[in-house]
C-alpha cells in the first residue's frame, strides 16, 4: 500500500517505478481512500499498541493505493525493498529511505508473512478483480 503521505507527496510514480524496477509484478491495483472503520479492521493486529488509534486517523485521512504485488520470496523482498519502518533508520536508496516523512507517515506499507499477504490482498481485492 502507498500511504496517505505518499500520494499527497506525489511520489506515487516514484514509488511503482521503484517497485517494478525491483521486478515485481503488479497483479491488482486500486486507487481509493479507507475510512477510520475500514483501517481500523486493516490495522486490528495493532490493537492493543499506544499508535493504534493515531494510525488509524492517519490512514483515514487521505487516499491510498493499495496492490497485490507477485515476485518469488515477495514478502522478504518487498520488506528490503521499502527498509525499515522507520525511515529514520530505513538503509539509504529504500523507499522509506528515499520518500517517507516519519514512522507513522512512512509512504508504504508491505505484508509481513504470506499468511497477512493473503488477508491483506483478500481486504481490498476481490477474486474477479485479481488475474
Ligand atoms: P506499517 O508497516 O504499515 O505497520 C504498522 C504501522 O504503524 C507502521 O507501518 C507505522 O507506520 C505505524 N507506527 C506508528 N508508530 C509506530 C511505532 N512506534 N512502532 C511501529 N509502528 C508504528
Amino acid at each position: 500500500m502507498i500511504k496517505p503521505d505518499g500520494v499527497e507527496n506525489g511520489h506515487i510514480g516514484a514509488i511503482l517505478n521503484h517497485i517494478s524496477q525491483a521486478g515485481f509484478r503488479i497483479i491488482a491495483m486500486k486507487y481509493t481512500r479507507l475510512t477510520p472503520e475500514t483501517a481500523g479492521q486493516f490495522y486490528a493486529i495493532h490493537k492493543e499498541r499506544p499508535f493504534y488509534q493515531d494510525l488509524v486517523s492517519y490512514m483515514s485521512s487521505g487516499p491510498i493505493v493499495a496492490a497485490i504485488l507477485e515476485k518469488e520470496n515477495a514478502v522478504e523482498e518487498f520488506r528490503s525493498l521499502i527498509g525499515a519502518t522507520d525511515p529514520s533508520k530505513a538503509a539509504p536508496g529504500t523507499i522509506r529511505n528515499l520518500y517517507a516523512k516519519s514512522i507513522e507517515a512512512n509512504a508504504v506499507h508491505g505484508s509481513d508473512s504470506n499468511e497477512n499477504a493473503a488477508i491483506e490482498g483478500s481486504f481490498f481485492f476481490s477474486m474477479l478483480e485479481r488475474f
